[in-house]
């Protein structure tokens, strides 16, 4: 049994068709690479399949075998299925801890002390350490980006679903982003990544979706799905003689 299974999601807003039909599945601890134009329905699968702001016109998706049908947001996220977005979403005016545990659920949280020391350790895990206690909009924006990253592990996943978490980063830092995911992923927890930067997603994805006009127009092998005539023409265009 796959740990997440989406079969047949789709979404329209009026006229507009965001998703259609699309479906796939990953195992545990797998990487799902998913990429595609502005506008192909990338960001709109992850709030189809967190429910944020609401679900779907039709489609399953199933989390370790539980459906998610009747699920409201809050329970989605606690049942292991956590987002980061694709803009930045930490809390400015707190400290960076604060952000931390304003994210932590309760449970994890046996007491206030408690509660700080598996903060702290999460942020040294992710070199934020230095950063707790100024506040997140003071940090610089990769330092933000790993923060939001941070706030989502705190709720314990099974599966983080990224939304562009290179967008904006230099070159290194794409890179140290790269060994960050490949750390998370190092925890068992499975990842689905939305990106424009195809390094990143040849670096990390066992398995790359492709879709266009909230359609899947490819999947499979990224290294074969970035030479797909298909792929090239509707998106990459010659960005692909760069991989
Ligand atoms: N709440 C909404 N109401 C109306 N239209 C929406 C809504 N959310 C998304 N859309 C539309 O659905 C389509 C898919 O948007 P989505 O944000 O999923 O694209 P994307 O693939 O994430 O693009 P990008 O790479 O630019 O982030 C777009 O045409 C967008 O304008
Ligand atoms: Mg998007």
């Amino acid at each position: 049994m796959a740990l997440l299974e989406v079969d047949g999601l789709t979404k329209s807003f009026g006229a507009l068709s965001a998703l259609r039909g699309v479906s796939f599945s990953i195992e545990k601890g797998e990487v799902l690479g998913l990429a595609g134009p502005n506008g192909s329905g990338k960001s709109t699968l992850f709030n189809m399949l967190t429910k944020i702001p609401t679900g779907p016109d039709a489609g399953e998706v199933r989390l370790d075998g539980q459906s998610l049908k009747r699920m409201r947001a809050h329970q989605i996220a606690r049942a292991g299925l956590v987002r980061i977005f694709q803009t930045e979403t930490d809390f400015g005016d707190l400290s960076v801890i604060e952000n931390v545990l304003v994210s932590m659920p309760p449970e994890t949280q046996p007491g206030r002390r408690a509660g700080r020391g598996v903060a702290m350790a999460l942020l040294a895990e992710f070199d934020l350490a230095d950063h707790a206690d100024q506040p997140s909009g003071e940090i610089g924006v990769f330092n933000r980006k790993k923060l939001m990253i941070v706030t989502a592990l705190a709720r314990q996943p099974k599966v983080l679903l990224l939304d562009e978490p290179a967008a904006g980063l230099s070159k290194p830092e794409v890179k140290a982003m790269i060994a960050l995911i490949k750390q998370i992923n190092a925890k068992g927890i499975a990842v689905v990544v939305i990106e424009h930067v195809i390094s990143l997603l040849l670096a990390l994805s066992e398995q790359l979706i492709v879709l266009n006009y909230g359609e899947v127009l490819a999947r499979g092998n990224p290294r074969d799905v970035v030479r797909d005539p298909a792929v090239v023409e509707a998106y990459l265009g010659s960005a692909a003689d760069d991989v």
